[in-house]
C-alpha cells in the first residue's frame, strides 16, 4: 500500500484539507470563500490530488498522520467501490463528521453507525423525502410555495441576500408549513450551531443554544400538517432528529440555485434550452433539463467537497490491507474536474446528465452514490429547478457581479455565491 512522503502529506494537508476546512465545511465563511475565489484555491487543491495520483498511481494512498489511518482515494473505480459498499465496511459516520455534525444533529442518519439505528433512520428519511420519485408526493405544495417566494423577489435585480431570505422562507414552509415562514430565529440558531460545528471537536458544545434550537424545532414539528415534510415523519427512533439535517442541506440548495442562475446567465445556448422546456408552470413539472443544469452546477462546484468514509473492518486493495478505522477521503472536485479524463471537465455540460454520459462515470457524485446517496436529491432537484423556472419563465437574467464565467474559457474552480448579483428585467410578452 503506497504511503505518501512527509512532504506529500504536508502538501495534501496545506493545499487540500486546510483550504477546505477554512472555507467552512458545515457553514460557509463568506470572506474566506471570496479570498479562495481570488487565489484560485480549489484549482490548487485539484492540482495537488492530481500530482498524488501521478506519483502513487491508482490505489488509495495513506497519509503520514501519527496515531490515525487516513487514505486519499485516487481512482474512479475505488470511489465507486467505497460508495457502493456503504455503510459497511465503509461507514459514513466517520469520527470527523460525528465531531462536527453532533453539534446540531446528534441523531442524524449520516452520523449514525450501521449497528446503531442507521437502517431505521434511513427509512424515515426515504419515506418523508419520497426518495427516487422525481415528483415528491407533496409536489403541489412545494411548487406553489417556491413559485410564490421566488416570484415575490423578481423586481429587476437580485443578489445573494435577497435570494437567500426568500429561499429560507420557502424552506421553512416546505419543511413545517406556512406558520413557520417567518421564524428566522430558527434558521439563525441553526446557523450559529453550524458555525461552531465548523470547528468539529475543537470548540466546546453549545448545549444551551442547542437546547433552544431543539425546543423551537420540535414545536414546529409538532404543529406540522400533512402537507409539510415534517408531517411525513413516520416510525424510527426520534424521527424529528432527522429534521436538522434537512434544514442544513437545504442551504446547499440555495447555493446551487444562485450558482446555476449565474451559469445560465452567461451560457446563452443552455439558457435558451432551459427556457424552452418551462411552459406555463401552472402545474408541478419534472423540468429534466433544468434539473440537469443544477446537477452540473453541483458537479462543477460540489457543496460536499469531501466525502468521508471510515472502515469498520480491515479492507483489501490489490492484495494489500488497510486497517479497520481508516478514514477514506474522496475529494470530489478532483474527480469532477479531471481534465485528463473528462472532455467537459471545466465546462458547463448539463447534457451529460441526460444522454447517459454521467451514468458511466462512478466518480461524478454531486449527490454521492450507493446506499447512502442523498435521499433528498429528487426533492431538491425538483424544488431548485422550479425556483429557476420561476425566474426564467418571465424574466431575463444577466450576471452583474464581476466574475468571469465565459463559456469559451475554463470555468473557475471556485465560485463565491455570496457575491453573485443579477439584473432580472421582465421579458416583454409576445
Ligand atoms: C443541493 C442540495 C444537496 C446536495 C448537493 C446534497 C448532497 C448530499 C451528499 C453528497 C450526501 C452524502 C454525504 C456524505 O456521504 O458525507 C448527502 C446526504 C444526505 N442528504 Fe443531501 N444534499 C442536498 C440537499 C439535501 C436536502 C434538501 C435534504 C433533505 C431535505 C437532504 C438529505 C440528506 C440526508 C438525510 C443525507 C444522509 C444520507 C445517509 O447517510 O444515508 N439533502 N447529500
Amino acid at each position: 500500500m503506497p504511503t505518501a512522503s512527509v512532504l506529500d502529506t504536508a502538501g495534501f494537508a496545506s493545499r487540500v484539507v486546510l483550504p477546505t476546512l477554512a472555507g467552512g465545511v458545515i457553514k460557509r465563511r463568506p470572506p474566506v470563500l471570496k479570498a479562495a475565489e481570488l487565489t484560485h484555491a480549489d484549482r490548487g487543491a485539484i492540482a495537488e490530488v492530481r500530482r498524488l495520483r501521478a506519483r502513487y498511481l491508482s490505489q488509495p494512498v495513506r497519509l503520514r498522520v501519527p496515531g490515525r489511518s487516513f487514505a486519499v482515494v485516487l481512482s474512479e473505480r475505488d470511489v465507486g467501490r467505497i460508495l457502493a459498499d456503504t455503510p459497511s465496511p465503509f461507514s459514513p459516520a466517520s469520527r470527523e463528521k460525528i465531531g462536527a455534525l453532533a453539534q446540531f444533529q446528534p441523531h442524524g442518519v449520516l452520523i449514525t453507525a450501521p449497528d446503531d439505528d442507521r437502517a431505521e433512520r434511513r427509512a424515515v428519511n426515504e419515506h418523508a423525502l419520497d426518495t427516487d420519485r422525481s415528483l415528491h408526493r407533496l409536489a403541489d405544495t412545494v411548487h406553489a410555495v417556491v413559485r410564490e417566494e421566488i416570484g415575490g423577489i423578481l423586481d429587476g435585480s437580485l443578489d445573494w441576500d435577497t435570494l437567500n431570505v426568500a429561499w429560507w422562507r420557502a424552506v421553512r414552509r416546505i419543511t413545517f408549513g406556512d406558520a413557520a415562514r417567518d421564524d428566522e430565529r430558527l434558521t439563525d440558531q441553526l446557523a450559529a450551531l453550524r458555525r461552531t460545528a465548523n470547528w468539529a471537536n475543537l470548540l466546546p458544545r453549545r448545549r444551551a443554544l442547542r437546547a433552544e434550537f431543539t425546543t423551537n424545532l420540535r414545536e414546529h414539528v409538532d404543529a406540522a400538517g400533512d402537507d409539510s415534510l415534517a408531517g411525513q415523519l413516520r416510525g424510527g427512533a426520534d424521527p424529528a432528529g432527522q429534521v436538522p439535517h434537512w434544514l442544513f442541506a437545504f442551504d446547499a440548495a440555495g447555493i446551487a440555485i444562485a450558482r446555476t442562475l449565474a451559469v445560465l446567465a452567461t451560457h446563452r445556448k443552455q439558457r435558451s434550452t432551459a427556457t424552452e422546456e418551462i411552459g406555463d408552470l401552472d402545474e408541478p413539472s419534472e423540468l429534466p433539463y433544468l434539473r440537469a443544469c443544477v446537477l452540473d452546477t453541483v458537479r462543477l462546484w460540489p457543496t460536499t467537497p469531501m466525502i468521508l468514509r471510515e472502515s469498520d473492518a480491515p479492507t483489501t486493495w490489490d492484495g494489500e490491507e488497510l486497517p479497520a478505522g481508516t478514514t477514506f477521503v474522496i475529494f470530489t472536485p478532483y474527480f469532477h474536474r479531471d481534465a485528463d479524463r473528462l472532455p467537459f471537465a471545466d465546462s458547463f455540460a448539463p447534457r451529460i446528465w441526460i444522454d447517459g454520459t454521467a451514468d458511466d462515470l462512478p466518480a461524478l457524485v454531486p449527490f454521492s452514490a450507493g446506499p447512502a446517496r442523498c435521499p433528498g436529491a429528487d426533492l431538491v432537484l425538483f424544488a431548485t429547478s422550479t425556483a429557476l423556472a420561476t425566474v426564467l419563465a418571465t424574466h431575463d437574467v444577466e450576471l452583474t457581479a464581476p466574475v468571469d464565467l465565459d463559456p469559451n474559457r475554463p470555468l473557475p474552480a471556485t465560485l463565491d455565491n455570496f457575491s453573485l448579483r443579477f439584473a432580472t428585467p421582465a421579458r416583454a410578452k409576445h
